[in-house]
């Protein structure tokens, strides 16, 4: 048995452990512990994942909590050391981008285990994004690094990864995406909600270059103000977003639009009902920009650049500067344009993903 620890902490994280959990069960091949690091730990942004997507209950939560990225690496990896010297793994496997992955890859790799980084090779190649710095470090000490996309095979080759350790297996959310879609499409959200297919946008911010500096924000609110004069929002908000804007004026202008519907975070087949009925998503989330490609969806990106570039070439979505003018523009244009985007499915978002991880660890296991 190849003995594993599975980590996840952060709202995506779960829906790429799913697929993972599932695929390592069926295998038979895997002895797996299941570590929750606690980074986020609301019953929506967390609990609730586990009930909709079938994932194990874990077998630890470090229930380290929110803090400052030096306090909440240094909790992660304080509370993590003892559950990797007491399970003894041969791999510990994170995924995606955020403060557990590089945490509890660190004191892996320090305790002699083999790390395995699940979406390896993303960069935004921009560095005042926290991240930029996990996806960077976490790749850095990898000993197995599975790619979603082209780009992230460029990028690790440019950084001199040794070949041998690098792999393209698709997309685990999108294996999550695929397996749930007509389960959601069951969803009653859009009645109870008072919404009509394609006649709404949904709305997704938390990246803090967007919502922790307010007159930058204030900015976008402007664009969503004059949008929701002809089209529905809907605007299921992120926790650290709320707290910014709580009490605020610009709390109150959100607040304050007729059709802008403000929501608690809602559960992934709730929101991924909503996002696949959309007209358009808005947003900054990493995960959402590679749903809405699998889903046809146009998705205008509030940022800069992105790290996941084969869903503006392939896909259906595209970068947005963060000015009024800017978002309003690319607004009118999608609207002269119906809402109708197309573009095509990048190789290996088949639903696979996941079943291809589990198949190269063991086959990797003569190589160690
Ligand atoms: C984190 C990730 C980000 C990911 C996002 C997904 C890092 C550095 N950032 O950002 O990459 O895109 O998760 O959603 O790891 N909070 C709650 N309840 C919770 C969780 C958080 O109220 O269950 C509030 C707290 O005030 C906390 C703030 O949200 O301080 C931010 O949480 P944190 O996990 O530090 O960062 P996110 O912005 O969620
Ligand atoms: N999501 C959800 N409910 C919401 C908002 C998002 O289930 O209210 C899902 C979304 O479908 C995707 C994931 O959360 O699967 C994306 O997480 P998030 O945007 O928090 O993080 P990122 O992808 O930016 O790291």
């Amino acid at each position: 048995m190849i003995k594993i620890i599975c980590v996840c902490g952060a709202r995506p994280n779960f829906m790429k452990i799913a697929p993972i959990m599932r695929a390592f069960n069926e295998s038979g091949q895997f002895e797996t512990l299941l570590v929750h690091t606690g980074q986020h730990y609301d019953k929506k942004m967390s609990h609730l994942f586990f009930d909709e997507l079938n994932i194990p209950k874990p077998d630890i939560n470090l229930e380290v909590g929110s803090g400052s990225h030096a306090v909440q690496t240094a909790e992660i990896m304080k509370h993590f050391e003892p559950v990797v010297l007491d399970f003894q793994p041969d791999y510990c496997l994170v995924v995606g981008d955020v403060n557990s992955t590089i945490a509890c890859g660190m004191v892996a790799v320090k305790l002699g285990a083999k790390l395995i980084h699940v979406e390896a090779g993303l960069r935004s190649f921009d560095k005042a994004m926290p991240e930029e710095i996990n996806r960077v470090l976490t790749d850095r000490i990898s000993d197995l690094l599975f790619i979603t996309e082209q780009s992230g095979i460029d990028n690790l080759k440019n950084e001199g990864v040794a070949d041998e350790k690098v792999h393209l297996v698709g997309n685990v959310m999108i294996d999550t995406l695929l397996a749930n879609k007509e389960k959601a499409e069951q969803s009653n959200i859009l009645e109870s909600m008072g919404l009509t297919a394609k006649q709404y946008a949904v709305i997704t911010l938390h990246r803090p270059s967007n919502v922790d500096d307010l007159a930058g924000l204030e900015k976008i609110i402007a664009a969503f103000e004059v949008i929701q004069e002809e089209l529905k929002l809907v605007f299921p908000i992120h926790p650290r977003t709320r707290n910014n804007i709580d009490g605020t004026e610009l709390g109150a202008r959100v607040k304050a639009m007729e059709n802008l519907i403000l929501l608690e975070p809602v559960g992934y087949l709730e929101f991924l009902k909503l996002t696949a009925n959309a007209a358009l998503v808005m947003t900054d989330s990493g995960g959402i920009q590679e749903e809405t490609t699998i889903l046809g969806v146009p998705c205008m990106t509030l940022r800069p650049n992105t790290e996941r570039p084969v869903t503006i070439t392939e896909g259906t979505n595209q970068l947005v500067k963060l000015t009024t003018e800017d978002i309003l523009s690319v607004y009118d244009e999608l609207k002269t344009m119906n809402f109708s985007v197309s573009g095509k499915i990048p190789k290996f978002w088949d639903g696979k993903a996941a079943e291809r991880i589990a198949k190269t660890i063991v086959a990797a296991q003569d190589k160690f």
